[in-house]
């Protein structure tokens, strides 16, 4: 076995050592090599490689869920089971992951065609009738799997819905969803602490640590490093790799767009990337922290605006994946979190060898899809400074996302606000961002100021308004027209003040 260093120039970073193992996961309960993998494989097309053929490519995109499958990973400090696209889950992410597919679920099929024991959310979907040609019954199955070992968090999903939740990710092409939908209404959390079931009970196990590895195909490698030393080093030595976090970007291009690289550097065992925490200087949130990650830790009190933005954030599948971090390095104009960030008043803090550096989110976006974040250097964290509210006065928080489809898309235009009153309820403070309407996401600077000194009202923002609506030059694109987004400029703007113009 060779030893893999990370390049002249550098300090040598053994990526793999003559002791260590080579990469392998664990795939329905028995480890698969990565041996000589091309890291660009996805986990859809070695899982069907090793004979499981329940995990079907539909879209290739990370949109229909009928490549699901569960991961144990963790998550919030313990063990649970996750429900990921394998479309979008590359190779050289995958060292040390359990993986689970719907052919784990129940005993292999009798001799007389006849399949024993089905599992109780095998049952639910045969029963109630969920499932016809069957192509995105597999992945059904695996996203009610994640949720049944799951214990639900009461007010999680939007609008009450917490069917929608679990299953906004995979589509159904020719059944319909009624039975789906109840089988995730009676079956979520339903497996939490199920005595004599083997799925549970692996749950109490510790997870694999994640040594630095590296996975290595023919002219190409993944390297994952476990320090953020180590993932600087590699990143001056490899000038040419591409940062992986979740990959739900970077998978896309590779998955369905068929784009190579000569090399990866995957963040996914970066633990120093996935703390939140607060101190005096506000909140701080590691790149790495996953979207479902934080939105577990946030709420109506920590971060109301993210809180209200974060269950229209893709799917389930894609929250398990998708970071911070390539969320706002991925810089598009209609990242909903950078507009978060950019009405938060947030920074981020870029890592180099020789230290960090503190950039605002709102000088953070240097062109489409460019960002300030050299070669060099990696984003390890978003501040968010602390809220500060005049005696007697108030805060208001706002958020809203258009998209052609209320979960799972990307956002048409997408707005957040923050709003500082004081004692008469006039506005000391504002900021206005949106995603959709520019290259970049932006604020409305002129309407900010306009806002300063005016009532928190229809009449005292008319000015405002005004000033608003000359503000941008949205385009016209696949998902609106330019008057359609210009409208929206001014209706979101119209819809807060009059949600939130009474306290
Ligand atoms: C089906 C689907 C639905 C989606 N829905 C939404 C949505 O509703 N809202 C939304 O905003 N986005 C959405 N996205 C886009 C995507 O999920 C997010 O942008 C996500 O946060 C990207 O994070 P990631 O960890 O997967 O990034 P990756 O794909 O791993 O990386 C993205 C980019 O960031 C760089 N990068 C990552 N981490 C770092 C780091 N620490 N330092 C330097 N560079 C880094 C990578 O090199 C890459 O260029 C969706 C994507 C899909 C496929
Ligand atoms: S194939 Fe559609 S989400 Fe993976
Ligand atoms: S059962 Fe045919 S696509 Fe869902």
């Amino acid at each position: 076995m060779s030893v893999r260093e990370a390049g002249a120039g550098s300090s040598a970073i053994p990526v793999r050592t003559r002791t260590a193992p080579p990469p392998s996961f664990t795939l329905n309960g028995t480890a698969v090599s990565l041996e000589g993998i091309d890291p660009h494989e996805t986990l859809l097309e070695l899982a069907r490689g090793q004979g499981y053929t329940s995990v079907k490519e539909g879209c290739a995109e990370g949109d229909c869920g009928a490549c699901t499958v569960a991961v144990r990973q963790t998550f919030a400090r313990g063990s649970t089971y996750r429900a990921v696209v394998s479309c979008l889950t590359l190779a050289g992410q995958l060292s040390g992951v359990e993986a689970w597919t719907a052919e784990a679920l129940s005993p292999a099929p009798l001799p007389d065609g006849t399949v024993e024991d089905l599992h109780p959310l095998q049952a639910a979907i045969a029963d109630g009738g969920g499932t016809q040609c069957g192509y995105c019954t597999p992945g059904f199955a695996m996203s009610l799997f994640a949720a049944y070992y799951t214990a639900p968090r009461p007010g999680a999903a939007p609008e009450g819905d917490p069917a929608g939740e679990v299953l906004a990710g995979n589509l159904c092409r020719c059944t319909g969803y009624r039975a789906l939908r109840e089988a995730a209404t009676a079956l979520a959390g339903a497996g939490v602490g199920r005595s004599g079931d083997p799925f549970w009970e692996r749950l109490a196990r510790p997870m694999p640590p994640h040594p630095s590895v590296s996975v290595e195909g023919r002219d190409v490698i993944a390297f994952r490093p476990s320090t953020i030393d180590e993932a600087i080093q590699l990143k001056i030595a490899h000038p040419e790799a591409r940062i992986v976090a979740g990959a739900t970007d970077v998978g896309v291009e590779v998955s369905r767009g068929g784009r190579r690289f000569p090399a990866f550097i995957m963040l996914g065992a970066v633990d120093q990337l996935r703390d939140i925490g607060r101190d005096d200087t506000g909140l701080r949130i590691g790149a790495g922290v996953t979207i479902a990650e934080l939105k577990v830790w946030v709420s109506p009190v920590t971060l109301p605006l993210v809180h209200r933005l974060l269950p229209w954030f893709g799917s389930r599948q894609i929250r398990n994946r998708a970071t911070v971090g390539g969320n706002l390095m991925t810089a598009s104009p209609v990242g909903d979190l950078s507009v978060a960030w950019l009405a938060l008043d947030a920074k981020a803090v870029v890592q180099a060898r020789t230290g960090t550096r503190t950039v605002p989110i709102s000088r953070f976006f240097t062109g489409y899809r460019q960002t300030v974040v050299g070669p060099n250097e990696l984003l390890m964290a978003v501040r968010v400074p602390p809220v500060v509210v005049p005696p007697g006065g108030r805060r208001v928080e706002w958020a809203h996302k258009v998209a052609r489809r209320d979960r799972v898309d990307i956002s048409t235009v997408v707005a957040a606000f923050t709003v500082t009153l004081n004692d008469r309820g006039v506005v000391t403070d504002a900021r206005l961002a949106y995603g959709g309407v520019a290259p970049v996401p932006a604020r409305a600077a002129r309407a900010e100021s306009a806002l300063v000194g005016a009532s928190w009202d229809a009449d005292g923002t008319a000015a405002a308004r005004a000033v608003l609506a000359t503000e941008f030059a949205p385009i016209d694109d696949v998902r609106a027209s330019v008057s359609y987004r210009a409208r929206l400029v001014t209706n979101l703007f119209d819809r807060c003040v009059a949600e939130t113009s009474a306290p």
